[in-house]
């Protein structure tokens, strides 16, 4: 049976990495004998929104809710449609109405990457960022009072349940599980917010019972960010709630180089909905149009999609081959953002080239 994948490529660089996220796929999947059909959509960009006056189709739930993932590039062009339109109206729905509870960030220092972080090598910085996707701090109840006067109150709460709580968790404890340091640390603060965090807390060691060979330890976030930069070789996986995640999967990737490089999935374990599958950076419209984004990142989020479809051989094929490339450092391959003079095709078709064998 086809695994079928839905393609979006969105906005600007969006649509010039994807081709070589699909090139690098279809290599991966000849060579390890995966059926891979791929379905383009023009939905869930800027210029559908021009033509059609809103980001999806109003069927856009059933025209994809039966697909085994999506490949999204990016979305968002600031200069035609405000980004909280572009966003809300298009990956913020995928991964609210497919419950895709999971946001996955590795943050691993690749060969030939310059990490931000003096003296770090390859092999420092190998770890990965859970985080909470649905609910948390991320919350629209709440409201506001006595606008416009001297009155004015506005109020937001933080929204954690023992089932989001639990699962986020259970996720992050099954990833240490498959991980040869077997470590998980948690993101808190039950210092200074007193009632949800301590619940957060709780929670986790609670799960922790049920995975005694996990070591796990808990930082509260503003000391946590700071051993992001000092100490990155301390984790493993790190798991948070939706704003701590947040903050932690944007600095995670940061310490390891490049945002051209930078996958993410946003998943729904259990399978009932499709899981998405990202690049961290945006449609760069500073770059798009000159053939020259890295692609990296949108081929590294297809290895976790291959992941995610149960090919960890393949996924692996692909991750090794995008490290070979990196560490022979051609500059007439690599990208202008890692020192190199090639461009978007010359970066894809040499990963691509590697993933055949
Ligand atoms: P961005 O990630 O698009 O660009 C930030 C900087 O990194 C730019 O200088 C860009 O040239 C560079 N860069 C990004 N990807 C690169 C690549 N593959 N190769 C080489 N250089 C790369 O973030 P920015 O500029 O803040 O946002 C631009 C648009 O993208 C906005 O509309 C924003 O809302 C949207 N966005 C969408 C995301 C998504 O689809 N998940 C995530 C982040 C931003
Ligand atoms: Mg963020």
């Amino acid at each position: 049976m086809a695994h079928r994948i839905a393609v979006i490529a969105g906005d600007g660089i969006g649509t010039e990495v994807m081709p070589e996220g699909i090139r690098a796929l279809e290599a991966a999947a000849k060579r390890f004998n995966i059926d891979l059909a791929f379905t383009t959509f023009e939905f869930g960009s800027c210029d559908y929104y021009l033509e059609h006056g809103k980001m999806l189709p109003d069927d856009w739930f059933e025209q994809l809710k039966d697909f085994d993932a999506l490949f999204y590039g990016a979305v968002g062009w600031p200069d035609k449609v405000p980004d909280h339109i572009s966003l809300w109206g298009s990956l913020l729905q995928f991964r609210r109405q497919f419950d895709q509870y999971i946001n996955l960030r590795p943050c691993k220092l690749m060969p030939g990457i310059k990490s931000p972080l003096a003296g770090r090598e390859p092999g420092d910085i190998d770890f990965y960022v859970v985080r909470e996707n649905t609910e948390g701090e991320y919350s629209s109840v709440g409201g506001k009072m006595f606008e416009g006067t001297e009155r004015e109150i506005v109020l937001q709460e933080t929204v954690m349940s023992r089932v989001g709580v639990d699962r986020v968790l259970k996720y992050a404890f099954d990833l240490a599980q498959t991980r040869p340091r077997k470590k998980l640390t948690s993101a808190t603060k039950s210092n200074g917010i007193s009632i949800t965090m301590p619940y957060w807390d709780e929670r986790v060691a609670e799960m922790a019972k049920q995975y005694p060979d996990i070591a796990v330890d808990k930082f509260h976030i503003d000391i946590l960010t700071a051993n992001f930069v000092l100490h990155p070789d301390w984790f493993d996986v790190v798991v948070g709630s939706n704003l701590f995640g947040d903050i932690l999967s944007d600095l995670g990737p940061a310490c390891t180089g490049t945002i051209g490089i930078a996958p993410s999935a946003n998943i729904n374990p259990e399978g009932m909905f499709p899981s998405l599958f990202e690049p961290v950076h945006g449609s760069a419209p500073d770059i798009a149009g000159k053939g020259i984004a890295n692609p990296i990142g949108q081929i590294w989020s297809g290895a976790m999609m291959l992941e995610h479809l149960g090919y960890q051989e393949a996924a692996d094929t692909m991750v090794k081959a995008i490290e070979d490339v990196l560490s022979e450092g051609n500059s007439q391959v690599l990208t202008r953002d890692i020192g190199g003079l090639g461009n978007t095709l010359s970066l894809g078709h040499a990963i691509a080239e590697r993933i055949s064998g």
